[in-house]
Parts: structure tokens; sequence; C-alpha cells
């Protein structure tokens, strides 16, 4: 998929840029608890502002559903967005900067989310946010499953760019999925088994295996008849996942660590035989042997992508199969294997073990990630195909 891209832009200078960007980050209390979303769009802004341009960014956070909660304010944002680029980032109103066209070199407009015509995609809304600026650049890879007024809207009254972090995620992603150099592995964990069944059923034409675990294979399990007390599984997929389960390329465990979900009781077992778990028991992680049989296709892979953990790794004791993959999957990115990586618990996991670095690409997009691998083509990037 060819994009058309912020380096194609002829003549930046002087030029008034609306940067769509995502900064749906983890606050709390006003803290900002992971910023990579930030980190990740600095490039773009940075090559924007010293081509001479000036840069509206603007962001969602949380879900305000169209009225203005202080709470889900960018105000933090706009803060650590300063001490990035070491210049002062003012929040602005809409209101503000429909007054009065603001001279500042960049600006960050408040919680767009803030508006009803966002998320209704609302016409009204769009052209009136069309008229702040000339050109739009979208770098919001992680919402581009959202058909919103800043994310898709914009593109039929502004000239339309991909920003540097879209492109390479998108770019990342169709290389593992269009033309993925054999064998593809496709690594799948997480709870929201009905948001990865998708992906399940898109690699099987494509992947050579994929590796499941996590809530997904426990529904896989509960399909079998395994009594597994208070793991995490989705009782609406039982029965679809036993039957996709069973397909040669779908490599399911072989053993689990199960235990009370606070830790206590944490035990090794087999999944050969059905398992009779007590009422507050459940399985919390891959064991040894899962991790054994799991690398051995993971050092024959060409392309990796990873999605998910293999169970409840916040919790120890049952860390470690999650890790041993992690680590497994980086060691073998960069080089052996194109890896790519993503969803908010996948890079959380990548970033304290210091691994992220190892890895091709470490994609800012959960929800949207999932979405384009499940083989859809999202609307805030296809509005940035070239004809
Ligand atoms: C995300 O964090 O996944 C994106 O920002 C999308 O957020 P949303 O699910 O609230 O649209």
């Amino acid at each position: 998929m060819h994009l058309r891209k912020i380096i194609e832009i002829k003549n930046l200078k002087g030029k008034r840029i609306l940067v769509r960007v995502d900064f749906n980050v983890p606050v709390e209390k006003g803290k900002i608890k992971n910023d990579f979303k930030i980190i990740k769009s600095l490039p773009t802004i940075n090559y924007l502002l010293d081509k001479g341009a000036s840069v509206i960014l603007v962001s969602h956070l949380g879900r305000p559903n169209g009225v203005v909660d202080q709470s889900l304010s960018l105000r933090p944002i706009a803060k650590v967005l300063s001490s990035f680029l070491n210049k002062e980032v003012k929040l602005k109103s809409l209101k503000e900067l429909q007054q009065k066209p603001s001279n500042e070199k960049i600006v960050l407009l408040e919680n767009i989310r803030f508006f009803p015509g966002e998320e209704k995609n609302d016409i009204a809304f769009t052209k009136e946010l069309s008229k702040l600026a000339e050109i739009f650049v979208s770098e919001c890879f992680a919402v581009a499953h959202r058909s919103s007024a800043s994310v898709t809207g914009l593109a039929k009254y502004l000239p339309t760019y991909a920003g540097l972090l879209m492109a390479e995620e998108v770019e990342g992603i169709e290389r593992a999925v269009s033309k993925p150099k054999k064998p593809l592995v496709v690594i799948l964990g997480g709870i929201k088994t009905e948001t990865k069944i998708p992906v399940l059923k898109n690699f099987l034409t494509k992947a050579d295996y994929i590796l499941v675990g996590g809530g997904i294979a426990s529904t896989y399990f509960a399909g079998k008849g395994y009594g597994l007390g208070v793991s995490l599984l989705d009782k609406d997929y039982v029965g679809l996942m036993k039957r996709l389960g069973v397909n040669k390329k779908v490599i399911m465990p072989v053993d689990a660590v199960v235990g009370q979900i606070n830790g206590a009781g944490a035990r090794l077992v087999s999944l050969a035989k059905p398992l009779k778990l007590a009422k507050n028991e459940g399985i919390f992680d891959v064991g040894p042997a899962t991790v054994r049989l799991f690398a051995s296709y993971i050092k024959k892979a060409r392309t990796l992508v990873w999605n998910g953990a293999m169970g409840k790794f916040e919790q120890h004791p049952y860390e470690y199969g999650t890790y041993s993959l992690a680590r497994l999957f980086a060691a073998r990115s960069k080089g052996k294997s194109f890896g790519v990586a993503g969803g908010g618990e996948t890079v959380e996991i990548l970033e304290k073990l210091k691994v992220a670095g190892d890895v091709d690409l470490v994609s800012t997009g959960g929800g949207a990630m999932l979405e384009y691998l499940s083989g859809k083509i999202l609307p805030g990037v296809k509005i940035l195909k070239k004809n």
C-alpha cells in the first residue's frame, strides 16, 4: 500500500498544519503513566517545525462522549510535550483558535471528543475544524479504526498526508501481513477473545503457525470440557474456539501455571488431560513445556507477529511464561525475523523487559492493530492511500 507522506509536501514554510495524533494515554491524577504514544509522535512534530510550519495538534483522551469532562483534559499532555520539545505547548480551546489564529508555532487543541461532532463525523463540525489549517497530517494509527471528524472527515476538505509514524506502522504491518517472509508465526494471547478470533481466522490462511495463550486458549480448553474455575475465558466463543483450535496451524499450550488469582497455591499442571480446578482457581500462565514448544516455532520464524500476554503477567508468579516468550520474540526480531508487536499490554511487557528496541515495529495501536491484522482496511488509513 502506498501512502501520501509528509516528505512529499513541497513547501512547509509558514504553512498551518493540523496534525491528528493519538495521545490517548493512561493518565492518573494528572500524571501520565505511559508516554510511549507521545514519544513516537515527536519525529513528525519536529520535522514539521524544523521545516518552518506551524502545528496544531489534535487528539482525543478517553471517551467523554461529546461533553466536557475536566478529568479528561489534555492539560497534563501539554505539559509533558512542552518538556519533550523544549518549548511551551499551550493548550487551546477550539473557540480560542477559531476567534484568533494563534501565532504560536505549536499548540495543542483540547480533547476533541469534548465535541459531539467528532465521533459522529459531523460534516459541519469537520468543516469548522478544517478552517484551522491548510494541510491535514494524520499521525494517529492507534485510532485509525474510527471514522471520526479528525481521523477521516478532514481528508475531504484538506490535502492529507501520513505522518512518519503512521507510515512506519502501516508499512510495517503490511510487510508482516501482505508479503511476509515465511515461516510467518503469530503469537496471540490476551483476554478479549472476541477481538482475537477475527485475527486468528485471518491468519489461518496466511500464517504458518499461530501460537495461542491467554484467555483465547482457556476458551478453547473450556470447549474441551476442562473445569477451569475463574480462568479468564469467553463463554460465547467456546464452541467456535473448539473448532478453530484443532486446526493444524494452531498450536495450543501443553502445560499451564494454575492457582488463585493472587498467586496463592500456584502450581504447574499438564494440559494433556482434562483439568478440574477449584472454584477459586484458574489458568494464569503457560508452563515451561509450552515455552519450549512455542520457542521451537519462534526459532524458525522469518516473520513474527505478537499481540497479547500468555496470562496474568502482572501477578507474581504468573509472569514467567509471558516474559520468556517476550524475550524469545525480541531476540528473534531485527535480523533473523521481522518482528511486529502491538497492543497496550504487549508494549508494556516489552518496555518493562527493556527489549522494545529489539523489535522491528512496536505498534502504538491496540484495537486498530487487531482490526488491521484481521484483514480490515482501516478508514483512517484508506484516506491516505495513493490512487
Ligand atoms: C486506543 O487507545 O486504542 C485508541 O486511542 C482508540 O480509543 P477508543 O477505543 O476510545 O476509540
